[in-house]
């Protein structure tokens, strides 16, 4: 049951999205501009292999070429999340009423979820990059998401995904070396987002409410063992493969980065901060975080 305090963020949320929503279908977005191809995918220090022996030997252009690829591949990851995330939403949500105020909102939210895979697809095609397969075990664990994950668990995990992606994003967003479409799109992704986070963020505290120290227990570690699935499918091995490195060096260079887990961690702060705060953070979903690398 939604209390009234509940009903009223939603509200706000549904008023917010009324006054600053993007239309994402605008093909202007996708317009290179000078200079843009001679540009990053993403900020560099993003980049996993930032830094390592390889990224040194590398010419700027060639890194220009990893790091676009990287982004495909990360925005490839951000569409599979965003799908899924209105797969299990939605089918918790079937049979409630449409005149629900977080009904509406989820509606809305799914709206934009939509527009920003439309958005990013086109945004990786604009600087010439494609998607990569993912790992088999990445679309499994999709599938049990999509069809198994109950309230705070599938919200926790749809959060670490949006929380991740939001810190990155901002950075993208005002980085110059960043080629413009991938600016345009983390920054319209930022402000639609920030509505999601909230969404996210109430659902779970009032999934939580009453509810079994058991149940918070189970919850808390399949949050985290979602989270880690979703770091982990950021590292594709396909995609390095593409661009013709030697996965077993470029896997030696990442492990060993840590500039790399460095970023990670702070990608996850704010995140953890959050399970921190809801009592979602007990010894073995820290365990998991720190495997990690996000705590
Ligand atoms: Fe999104
Ligand atoms: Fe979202």
């Amino acid at each position: 049951m939604v209390n009234s305090e509940s009903d009223d963020i939603f509200e706000t949320l549904l008023e917010s999205a009324k006054r600053l929503s993007f239309d994402s279908r605008d093909s202007n977005l996708c317009q290179l501009e000078i200079g843009d191809n001679e540009r990053h995918g993403m900020t560099p220090q993003w980049s996993p292999l930032f830094g390592t022996p390889i990224w040194n030997r590398l010419s700027e252009s060639e890194c220009v070429q990893v790091t676009r690829s990287e982004v495909a591949h990360f925005l490839g990851v951000g569409i599979w999340l965003e799908v899924g995330l209105q797969v299990a939403l939605l089918r918790a949500k079937h049979s409630a009423d449409p005149a629900r105020s977080d009904v509406k909102f989820l509606f809305n939210e799914c709206a934009d979820e939509n527009l920003h895979s439309l958005m990013f697809a086109n945004a990786v095609k604009s600087i010439g990059s494609k998607f990569y397969p993912r790992d088999r075990m990445l679309d499994f664990f999709g599938f049990i998401f999509r069809h198994l994950a109950w309230g705070e668990v599938a919200h926790g995990i749809v959060l670490a995904g949006e929380e991740i992606f939001d810190v990155m994003q901002r950075d993208w967003m005002n980085s110059d070396n960043v080629a413009t479409p991938i600016r345009r799109a983390a920054y319209i992704h930022v402000v639609e987002e920030s509505r999601h986070m909230m969404y996210a963020r109430q659902n779970i505290r009032q999934q939580l409410i009453g509810v079994s120290r058991l149940r918070r227990f189970i919850s808390t570690l399949l949050i985290a063992a979602g989270t880690h699935v979703i770091a982990k499918s950021l590292i594709n091995r396909r995609m390095y493969d593409a661009l013709g490195l030697d996965w077993a060096v470029v896997k030696l260079d990442i492990d060993g980065n840590e500039h790399h887990r460095m970023m990670f961690r702070k990608a996850a702060g704010p995140f953890i901060e959050f399970l921190n705060k809801e009592g979602l953070l007990n010894l073995g979903a820290r365990w998991i975080y720190r495997k990690s690398n996000l705590l």
